[in-house]
């Protein structure tokens, strides 16, 4: 029998141990002529094995950026990390050395891209590609690479594997490459796939397809699992909580169940309200007024003022703070509370 005093006994699971990947406090900035692109100001979350987090905004809120630095493939320069730690297992990532970096990049943790046919080789047959992984990184012959190519192909789903594995990428639709990036990033069985857009190519079937997939992967392997997006229709049924993002900041940051039933900040209002709904058929949408900021003159005080619907005085001159509205729940709006209760905002500002 297993006491505390057996050296076999199985970890307290009470013990604290790190999460797979945590991110603090990070800041990257792009030093273009333009002058400085502050694309991520101080962004911090956390994934476990096992747990899907999805980063949701809209275009240019900072979310590849951020991902791009947790992989390390910043595009450098002209961006810089100056700030901040990007915890894997413990490890903090930004002292690690290249070397160390690119192994972990290769086996741990991978990343899934929008546009599968400028991240697959066009002249590499899918079965080469994929066989490739196991060649490089496990150093299999060439026949027992191409056999793990087949059964990868079938984990993911592509009909006839065996007979299209000799196939070229644009002999497949593009739910079917989508579905061959999954495959590469899976290949070594990361303890970390990063998603970023990667159902946006594709039509609303084959999204909800590829989503599905997803999903049960990230089961079946127990990865930890970060879906970037920019469609909150996409990630409601997968995800276990959502990070929401505006001009390189996370504004709310909940569980899935407790945001689309309260958000807590004006701007998870208005995503939400912008989302066209079966039962409001006919009706026209919300649309959340203006234009996302420059990121090289970020709004002072809250950055989303000039936008919201609620701003008051305080807000074009007070940088909210990542207030906390209950366990693991966060919002940086001053005026979360009536937020969460949907009043009615004041008139008089
Ligand atoms: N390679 C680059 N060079 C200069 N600026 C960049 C580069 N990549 C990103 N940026 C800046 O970072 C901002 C955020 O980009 P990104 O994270 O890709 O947004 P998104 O939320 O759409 O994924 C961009 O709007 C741009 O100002
Ligand atoms: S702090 Fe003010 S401007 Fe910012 S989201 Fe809240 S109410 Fe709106
Ligand atoms: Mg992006």
């Amino acid at each position: 029998m297993a006491t505390a005093t057996n050296p076999d006994a199985a970890p307290d699971p009470g013990a604290a141990s790190p999460a797979l990947l945590d991110v603090r406090d990070l800041y990257v900035e792009f030093r273009t002529r333009d002058g400085v692109a502050r694309a991520v100001n101080g962004v911090s979350y956390r994934v476990d094995a096992g747990e899907t987090l999805a980063v949701l905004g809209e275009s240019g809120s900072g979310k590849s950026v951020t991902a791009q630095a947790v992989m390390g493939i910043l595009d450098s320069p002209p961006g810089f990390v100056t700030g901040g730690e990007i915890r894997f297992r413990g490890q903090d990532l930004l002292q690690a050395a290249p070397e160390e970096r690119r192994r972990i990049r290769g086996a741990r943790m991978a990343m899934i891209f929008q546009d599968a046919l400028s991240a697959l080789n066009p002249v590499l047959s899918v079965g080469a590609q994929l066989g490739e992984m196991y060649e490089v990184h496990q150093g299999m012959k060439r026949k027992d690479a191409r056999a793990k190519a087949v059964e990868l192909m079938e984990r993911v789903r592509i009909p006839a594997a065996r007979s299209r594995v000799g196939d070229y990428p644009h002999q497949f639709s593009g739910g079917m490459r989508q579905r061959i990036m999954i495959a590469m990033a899976l290949a070594l069985e990361p303890d970390l796939i990063i998603a970023d857009e990667p159902t946006t190519a594709l039509d609303v079937t084959v999204q909800a397809q590829v989503m599905d997939l997803l999903a049960d992967l990230q089961r079946e392997y127990d990865m930890g699992l970060i879906l970037i997006t920019h469609d909150l229709g996409v990630v409601a049924d997968v995800a276990d909580r959502i990070a929401v993002m505006y001009a390189g900041r996370i504004v709310e940051h909940a569980s899935v169940h407790d945001l689309y039933r309260a958000p807590a900040h004006p701007y998870t209002r208005g995503l939400l309200d912008s989302i066209p709904r079966l039962d409001q058929k006919g009706q026209e949408l919300y649309a959340i007024k203006g234009l996302p900021p420059s990121l090289t003159a970020i709004p002072p005080g809250c950055p989303f003022h000039p936008r919201c619907p609620r701003a008051r005085d305080r807000c074009a001159v007070d940088r909210p703070p990542q207030y906390d509205v209950a366990p693991g729940r966060t919002s940086a709006c001053h005026f979360w509370e009536e937020t969460l209760r949907d009043e009615e905002p004041p008139h008089d500002r």
